[in-house]
């Protein structure tokens, strides 16, 4: 993703990733550090570049849209410190450096995802509470606020979450795996689009399109994420290979092969970009970064 529009957003983002944490407090200084560790640690900043880039699509101030993104980067980030515990994926590394409870232990580590999360919808709140003299804006906020809640809870990613789990060690059925990928990862992907559609002001139909392009989207960065487990390197990815085929989860590559699962994300891929068709050279940035997520398999 070296796209300059994606590393522009996502140097905005890194530069105000600590800003919208709450205050630290010293006596609970090992949350804080937990907490910093993995944010520090260097993702993509996949989804919180999404919203920011959605709400510049749909006309609205990047710069307003900040503690949305990195409220999201929060939730994304608890979600993979979680992901990692030795009672769910249990994994060592991740972004090329031990995972959070490697380092912090289990109780941190647990504590810090609670920290994130609930930091979150503080730093999303506090900005509400800017605009309470202004029920157009408020109301975009709101509804942000309302995507993104539901896309990373029970009716999104905790939901494919808990269906990871109790796939694992089971032959399971081509809904449940899609059902899988398309809450554990679609639905916050979604949801960054979405909120940040909101955000800048969307349209019923931009809204709807940009709907279509992130779940498409979303459900190829699961399949691609699923492959680079199987044939990534590790020091591209940051995280240990193999993994998936410890735990027998279900995945594209163990249901399907490689080579069908390939076929698939390039489907994807597709659909994303002719959902972003419509819109001509001003959904360059959109139709880049999906060929730039599919070509991480080539
Ligand atoms: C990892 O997400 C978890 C999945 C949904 C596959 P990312 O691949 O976006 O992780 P980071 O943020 O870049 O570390
Ligand atoms: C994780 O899927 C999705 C999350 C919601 C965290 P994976 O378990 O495949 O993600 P990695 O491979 O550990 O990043
Ligand atoms: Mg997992
Ligand atoms: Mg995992
Ligand atoms: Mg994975």
């Amino acid at each position: 993703m070296q796209n300059k529009e994606y590393l522009r957003y996502k140097a905005l983002v890194e530069e105000h990733l600590l800003y919208f944490l709450p205050e630290i407090d010293h006596k609970s200084i090992t949350l804080h550090e937990s907490m910093a560790y993995s944010l520090k640690a260097g993702g993509k900043m996949l989804r919180s570049v999404l919203l920011l880039a959605a709400c510049d699509f749909c006309g609205g101030d990047e710069k307003l849209a900040l503690p949305y993104a990195c409220a999201i980067e929060y939730i994304h980030t608890y979600s993979l410190i979680h992901d990692d515990l030795p009672a769910m994926d249990n994994d060592d590394l991740r972004r090329g450096i031990p995972t959070n409870h490697k380092v912090f232990g289990d109780a941190v580590a647990i504590l810090a995802g609670d920290g994130l999360l609930t930091s979150a919808f503080e730093a999303m709140n506090k900005d509400m509470l800017l605009y309470f003299d202004n029920v157009e804006k408020l109301k975009r906020r709101v509804r942000a606020v309302y995507e993104i809640s539901k896309g990373a809870g029970c009716r999104g990613m905790i939901a494919g979450q808990i269906a990871d789990i109790e796939a694992e060690d089971k032959q399971c059925t081509k809904e449940i795996l899609d059902y899988i990928h398309l809450n554990k990862t679609a639905a916050l992907i979604k949801a960054a689009v979405r909120a940040g559609a909101h955000l800048g002001g969307t349209d019923k139909k931009t809204l709807e399109d940009l709907d279509e392009y992130a779940e498409n989207l979303g459900l190829a960065f699961q399949i691609v994420d699923d492959i680079l487990d199987v044939s990534g390197d590790e020091e591209e990815t940051g995280k240990k290979t193999g993994s998936d085929q410890v735990k027998k989860k279900a995945t594209y590559p163990c249901r399907y092969g490689l080579s069908e699962s390939r076929e698939k994300v390039l489907e994807l891929t597709e659909n994303a970009k002719t959902a972003m068709g419509p819109y001509y050279d001003n959904a360059e940035f959109f139709i880049q970064l999906a060929d730039d997520l599919a070509n991480r398999i080539k």
